[in-house]
């Protein structure tokens, strides 16, 4: 993973590895994973993003571990969750040869629902929240698949090498960024010419309960400000991703993007 990691206040660096160390060849620093977790979250975040910890972490991971309890989300979001999980599932099976990025992976939903963790890879688990990571760390080591490590790292500022990740998969996480520009560029930055995006968010589309559950949730800065799936498609290509394939159901857009060359003389914004 030195190859693929960077160090969170040098842009420009690379890793060398020093026993279990990760040293920056820029500024020397060393990173060392704590109880299975890498911290390269470097400042923290600067837009105001809330990562799940203490009551909301435990509160989200208890939902997240048993599918039949996400029926819930059938109710809130409009949302056949058992078509969502296929659909997600499909698309983690196709990511074949590695490296691989999920970001925010929350409390991986989807490892014991699919091989595909322990078939392909390497993966690389990241979230800003430490609570999610530390169960994550427990989990993954109960299910002893190996070769994957865990990252503490924002959305807005990946600790990433340029074009080095074959896939990012992103569920539910873009409703909780509220710099969704930042993050777009950050993903198409990490991935390779070649590579992948799945990503499912949230949106303002759904029903009148689903954007009540959604304004509740912004209260306290959890979730950003809602955007449509319009709007989210449209910052997708902004930012030089091509939508391959796409799923609406309720508030819920998932879809499959891959990077597009860059058109001579056009800048990303927004
Ligand atoms: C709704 S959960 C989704 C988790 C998981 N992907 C899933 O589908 O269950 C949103 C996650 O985003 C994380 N998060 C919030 N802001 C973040 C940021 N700036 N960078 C990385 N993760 C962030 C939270 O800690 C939380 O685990
Ligand atoms: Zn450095």
């Amino acid at each position: 993973m030195a190859a693929v990691l960077r160090c969170p206040a040098c842009p420009g660096s690379e890793f060398r590895m020093a026993a279990a160390d990760l040293v920056c060849t820029c500024c020397e620093r060393r990173y060392r994973p704590r109880h299975g977790v890498l911290d390269l979250a470097g400042t923290g975040n600067a837009a105001g993003d809330r990562p799940y910890e203490g009551f909301w972490a435990t509160v989200y991971g208890w939902v997240m571990d048993r599918p039949g309890r996400q029926r819930l989300d059938a109710w809130l979001l409009g949302l056949d969750v058992r078509r969502y999980y296929r659909e997600v599932i499909a698309r983690l099976e196709g990511c074949g040869a590695g490296p691989h990025l999920e970001l925010p992976c929350g409390n991986l939903p989807f490892l014991e629902l699919t091989e595909a963790y322990r078939a392909g890879g390497p993966w690389i688990f990241a979230d800003l929240s430490s609570a999610m990571l530390g169960k994550l760390a427990r989990k993954l080591d109960a299910d002893g698949a190996d070769g994957q490590v865990l990252l503490r790292a924002d959305a807005c500022s990946l600790p990433v090498r340029d074009g080095r990740l074959r896939t990012i998969v992103s569920l539910f996480g873009l409703h909780c960024f509220h710099d969704k520009a930042a993050v777009f560029a950050e993903l198409r930055r990490c991935l390779h010419p070649e590579g992948k995006l799945v990503l499912s968010t949230l949106t303002a589309d759904g029903s009148a309960l689903s954007r009540g559950y959604h304004r509740l949730n912004q209260l306290d800065g959890t979730f950003a400000p809602a955007a449509t799936a319009a709007e989210i498609v449209a910052s997708a290509r902004r930012h030089g991703f091509e939508i391959e394939d796409e799923f609406r159901q309720g508030s819920v857009f998932l879809c499959t993007a891959s990077p597009r060359a860059p058109e001579h003389g056009k800048e990303n914004t927004a």
